[in-house]
This record gives structure tokens, C-alpha cells and sequence, in this order.
């Protein structure tokens, strides 16, 4: 299973392994990861899974579908290597990756 590395906003890291298929959000939720939300449940309409893709785990990634940089636009604190950990499903290929979690989501 792919691993992926949370930091935390007190700089702590958490690697948890998720399952191929599952993305960053569900590592995040089922592991018990503070700071991702994911209110609508993955389904791209809310932008509570706000993160943050570490290089160089940002450069490999698929760019992102229209809808999710529309819904970018919402995220609080938003970065170059802003992402919605809904829309990255783990593959082997991004064993390893590592994302760092925002201050803040929009409130639920
Ligand atoms: S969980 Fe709602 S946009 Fe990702």
C-alpha cells in the first residue's frame, strides 16, 4: 500500500499506508489526521480537504480537473501547491508522497 506523510500545523508527521485507489483525504479521515475535513465526502464541492502537496509529490501529480480548480478558488490560505486531497487517488507510483496540512479549512 502506498504511505503518505501528513504534517501537521505543529510540524508533526503522521505516515499512515492507504489503500491503491483510496485517496489522500480517506488516509486522512480513516487514520484520524487532524485538519482535513472533507465535508462533502470526496465529492468536490466543499474544498474542506484543503492541502498542501510537498514537492516533489506536486510536480507528479495529475494537473488538476477544472472542477476542483474552481472549487480552489474557496480554499483558505491557498498556495501554489494547493490541492483538494479528495481529487488525489494513491497509486504505487506516488508511494512516499508527503502533504502538509493548512491552519485553517472553511468552516463546516
Ligand atoms: S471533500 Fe469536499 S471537496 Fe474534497
Amino acid at each position: 500500500m502506498p504511505r503518505v506523510t501528513y504534517i501537521g500545523t505543529n510540524g508533526d508527521r503522521t505516515t499512515v499506508e492507504v489503500p491503491l485507489g483510496d485517496t489522500v483525504m480517506d488516509g486522512a479521515l480513516d487514520n484520524g489526521i487532524q485538519g482535513i475535513i472533507g465535508q462533502c465526502g470526496g465529492g468536490c464541492t466543499c474544498s474542506t480537504c484543503h492541502c498542501y502537496v510537498q514537492a516533489p509529490w506536486s510536480q507528479r501529480l495529475p494537473a488538476p480537473h477544472p472542477d476542483e480548480l474552481d472549487l480552489l478558488v474557496y480554499a483558505l490560505d491557498r498556495e501554489p501547491a494547493s490541492r483538494l486531497s479528495c481529487q488525489i487517488k494513491l497509486t504505487e507510483a506516488l508511494d512516499g508522497m508527503v502533504v502538509r496540512l493548512p491552519q485553517r479549512q472553511l468552516p463546516e
